[in-house]
């Protein structure tokens, strides 16, 4: 059985007061499931967020972090930082990072190297753009991202990633992959894992689903076999929403 996972990454929102509400209301209204909850606040409250969920089943994750152990990289986090306040999880390669903050495969990569040798563990999100899919280029293109991101790591290192398939025309436009998309890629992707690595290691790790995910849609995605849960932004500001996109998981 793969570990079923449902991530809520709030990107640039939420103050203070506003991450405490909604936390307080996720910790009440969390129903009992199987999957791992998680929600990656933004850094400057990340640390309040890890006090208040003590007693939570649900855990506290970072959207971003540098390569380097520390030094003169104005304005960045460091995995040492993170893990001193209890965060151990980091998503990373998110499409806006890639878009709008030029992260490259090759700066990903050193990333996540730095994240395996800190004993953390990955989020590592990928996928093609509108035109690669009109182009029906979306596999090489997810083939590529997978292959220069991950794909120099160590067998070891598998326990300690999560996949996340994110096509970038559906994240934040309301327009999904269908659950037959996200299956047809989900299947690719662990084909592709098995072919570099082993058979063992891809129907180990979880791939999640993300982009436009919502409780009316959550369950027949969540319901294809490859798919192992979802990372979903938009709805993961709504308790409600959240909430109910985890009960969906089962
Ligand atoms: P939306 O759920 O708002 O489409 O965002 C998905 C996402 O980018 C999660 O990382």
């Amino acid at each position: 059985m793969r570990t079923k996972i449902v991530a809520g990454n709030w990107k640039m929102n939420k103050t203070a007061r506003e991450t405490e509400i909604l936390l307080n209301e996720l910790s009440a209204k969390l129903p009992d499931t199987d999957a791992e909850v998680m929600v990656a606040p933004t850094f400057v409250n990340l640390t309040d967020a890890v006090r208040q969920l003590e007693s939570s089943a649900i855990q506290v994750v970072a959207q971003n972090m540098h390569f380097a152990d520390n030094g003169a990289y104005t304005g960045e986090i460091a995995a040492d930082m993170l893990l001193d306040i209890e965060v151990d999880t980091v998503i990373l390669g998110h499409s806006e990072r890639r878009a709008y903050f030029h992260e490259t495969d090759e700066l990903l990569a050193k990333k996540v190297k730095q994240a395996i040798e800190k004993n953390m563990r990955v989020i590592f999100c990928f996928g093609e753009e509108l035109n690669d899919r009109k182009a029906g280029k979306h596999f090489d293109v997810v083939a590529k991202q997978l292959k220069n991101g991950l794909f120099d790591l160590p067998e070891s290192a598998w326990a300690q990633i999560v996949l996340a398939y994110e096509p970038v025309w559906a994240i934040g436009t309301g327009e999904t992959a269908s659950p037959e998309q996200a299956q047809e890629m989900h299947a690719y992707i662990r084909k592709i894992v098995s072919d570099a690595y082993t058979n063992s290691i891809a129907q180990k790790v979880s791939i999640l689903y993300g982009g436009s995910v919502k409780p009316g849609n959550a369950a027949e995605i969540f319901s294809k076999p490859d798919v192992d849960g979802g990372l979903i932004g938009g709805a993961s500001l709504v308790g409600d929403d959240f909430m109910a996109i985890v009960k969906a998981i089962g």
